[in-house]
């Protein structure tokens, strides 16, 4: 029996910052509306010719160094994105032959927002499996290059950025046993698929099209979901709240973590909070929360982290995960 041990991590940002106050200027926004109603302060976006590729291969060196690998050792990629560099081939082909890597397998997950947590499972399923060694599991997004820059209603939510981990497989010994990936558990329900949605695609319109939301349906989907999901996983376990060090959300309204928190009764002082600094970065924002709080020492290895996402499907999961090597 094999399990997978999640031993390195790390995430990129692009350069340039814009402000609530910045984006007031060209829609019909304020500061204060974006503040109150999602918690968003600024968001980082991508550089002309700056690809999601870029960002994904940036994060992917940082988790490379804070796992003690080399590329070479890296022989499956599973990168989670929505916006790849092309319609195909697979942006994690890319990522792989900037590593220099020529064996393994490296291919794209479209799974929008709750794209890293599938991602995970993927990647932990071929792990188990004995089909991978060493995994390269990232989530990176351009999608500010997917909005309506005229829709006051999406455009002012999202950002972009990147964050990797990587997987290694050990056996599933009694030694091992709380460490490592301890369950996912992953959710779709295409009843919910007009909700969100880009209104263009290779095969429907010829073209890549832009971000559609009924905010309100989605945001009443999410908190039942994410709830349900983590309950899901604690059950699993015959774990309480309490046993966990922390819960890193996905970051899509500061008022759905609240909301969420309250009702799972977890302290605020151990849920992941960076949807300020990032806005939501889809299928970047769980991995990108995660290598920001390990780097700032507030996560550390040996935690015991749950990990959740919803979006565009809709599809939702979690991940239930002790970080590091015993
Ligand atoms: O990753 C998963 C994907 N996304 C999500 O999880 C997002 C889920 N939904 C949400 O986060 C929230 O529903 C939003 C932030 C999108 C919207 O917040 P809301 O509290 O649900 O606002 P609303 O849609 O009910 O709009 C309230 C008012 C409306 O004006 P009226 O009709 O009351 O006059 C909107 O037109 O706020 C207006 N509004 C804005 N005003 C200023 C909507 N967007 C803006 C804006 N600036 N950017």
């Amino acid at each position: 029996m094999r399990k997978s041990l999640l031993v390195g991590q790390g995430a990129y940002l692009p350069e340039r910052i814009v402000t609530n106050a910045e984006l007031a200027k060209s829609v019909d926004t304020t500061d204060d509306w974006i503040v109150q109603r999602t918690g968003i302060y600024q968001r980082h976006i991508a550089a002309d010719g700056e690809l999601t590729s870029d960002l994904a291969i940036a994060a992917a060196e940082k988790a490379l160094v804070s796992a003690g690998l080399e590329a070479s050792d890296i022989d499956l990629i599973v990168l989670a994105t929505t916006t790849p560099d092309d319609t195909f081939p697979a942006t994690a082909t890319k990522v792989q032959a900037t590593l220099g890597i020529t064996h393994g397998a490296a291919f794209d997950v479209q799974a929008v927002c709750a794209g890293f947590v599938y991602s995970l499972a993927i990647a932990d399923n071929f792990i188990k499996a004995g089909q991978a060694q060493r995994a390269l599991v990232i989530g990176a997004e351009t999608f500010t290059r997917l909005l309506d820059w005229q829709d006051r209603t999406t455009c002012v939510l999202f950002g972009d950025g990147a964050g990797a981990v990587i997987l290694e497989a050990t056996d599933a010994s009694d030694a091992n046993a709380a460490y490592g990936v301890l369950s996912t558990h992953l959710h779709s329900d295409g009843r919910f698929r007009d909700i969100l949605f880009v209104d263009g695609g290779p095969s429907a319109t010829k073209t890549v099209g832009q971000v559609r939301m009924n905010g309100k349906e989605v945001f009443r989907h999410a908190v039942g979901k994410l709830a349900n999901v983590i309950d899901e996983t604690l059950t699993t376990h015959a774990l309480g709240v309490d046993d966990i060090d922390w819960l890193i959300p996905h970051q899509a309204n500061r008022r759905i973590i609240d909301n969420l928190t309250a009702k799972l009764g977890l302290p605020v002082e151990r849920v992941v909070c960076a949807i300020e600094r990032h806005a939501n970065t889809s299928a970047a924002s769980v991995p990108l929360a995660l290598a920001e709080s390990m780097a700032s020492g507030d996560i550390k290895s040996g935690d015991l982290v749950l990990f959740e996402a919803i979006g565009g499907g809709l599809s939702w999961g979690a991940g239930l995960v002790r970080l590091g090597r015993p």
